[in-house]
């Protein structure tokens, strides 16, 4: 076990993803927006937040990964299978666990535009503002972080500790 320290617990982790669930309530009235999850860190945020929704939603996923192992950055993404459905006409929420570079969520922005949905909008639970190296517009964050790496709530250290219920910061980086 690494030693981590702990940066956001399940109270303010809850409240807050209950918050941008309010507010993408809002913004999407009357239309049945598409949550396209970015496996896998999405899964523990995703779960949460299309609970805090309350409008007819529609759940697909895209498999990404930057990070292959531990915390080394690859230049390249790796991009798992077409997209999954139609996306055309369809507005789009791309979920997110966090956003470093931003390459991940950028290339998936160019995929999607080929495909001409109505509009596509970033939500990602962490952003480290900081560190991104593309141009990013996210409409939808949960907390902004430091260039720090951070495990829990569905984000890995070597596939490990997605399963913490909070967010914890790796110490001795
Ligand atoms: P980006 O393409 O650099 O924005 O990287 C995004 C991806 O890198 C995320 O989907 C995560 O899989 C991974 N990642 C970036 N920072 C962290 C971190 O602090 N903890 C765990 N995974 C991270
Ligand atoms: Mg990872």
């Amino acid at each position: 076990m690494q030693p981590f320290e702990l940066l956001l617990n399940q109270q303010k982790l809850a409240r807050r993803i209950t918050e941008l669930g309010e507010q993408i309530t809002i913004d999407y009235a009357r239309q049945t927006p598409v949550l396209l999850g970015v496996l896998k860190g999405c899964v523990v945020f995703l779960a949460d937040l299309m609970r805090s929704i309350s409008l007819p939603v529609e759940v697909e996923f895209v498999s990404a990964a930057s990070y292959r192992n531990g915390r080394d950055q690859d230049d390249d993404v790796l991009f798992g299978g077409a997209l999954p459905i139609s996306l055309k006409a369809r507005h789009v929420l791309i979920i997110e666990g966090v956003v470093d570079t931003g390459r991940t969520v950028s290339m998936i922005l160019k995929q999607l535009a080929a495909q001409e949905p109505a509009s596509v909008e970033i939500v990602t639970l962490l952003d480290k503002p900081a560190s991104h190296r593309v141009g990013l517009e996210i409409k939808y964050k949960g907390f902004t972080i430091g260039n720090e790496f951070v495990i829990g709530y569905g984000l890995d250290n070597t596939q490990l500790y997605r399963n913490l219920p909070f967010i914890g910061k790796m110490i001795d980086r």
